[in-house]
């Protein structure tokens, strides 16, 4: 049986890669390569994928909460993703390049029966992102 649960967390991002020249990067992302950045209210869907335990539950929803405010929240919630997140150095701070950090912040040493099977991620109410976790 799959459960998910739903955590929200704010960020800001600047879409720009130095591959490429300014005017580049302005044709390419738009408004999203504006100099100063612009945030998103980021809401994250944790899918996790178990048997039922002998508490009727497939998943600790605390200790769920936990992980990911260790392993998430506290990492991206009010930071400037293309600047402050090590998670992401490298890498433009794109939600694809984000989905994939979150799924790689997670995994290590993940620490419940349940596995982690999928992640969505909503930038936008335009703009949504799924990964599956294998
Ligand atoms: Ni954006």
């Amino acid at each position: 049986m799959r459960v998910t649960r739903r955590y929200r967390f704010c960020a800001s991002h600047r879409l720009d890669t130095p591959a490429m020249t300014p005017a580049e990067n302005q044709r390419l992302y738009g408004k999203c390569n504006n100099p100063h950045g612009h945030g998103h209210d980021y809401e994250l869907d944790v899918t996790v994928e178990g048997a039922i335990d002998e508490t009727g539950r497939v998943v600790d929803r605390p200790a769920l909460d936990a992980w990911v405010q260790a392993r998430v929240i506290e990492t991206f919630d009010h930071r400037n993703l293309s600047v402050d997140v090590p998670n992401l150095k490298g890498v433009v701070a794109t939600t694809e390049n984000l989905a994939t950090a979150i799924r790689d912040a997670l995994v290590e040493s993940w620490p419940l029966p349940a596995k982690l099977a999928h992640l969505r991620i909503s930038e936008t109410a335009r703009n949504v992102f799924e990964l599956e976790v294998k």
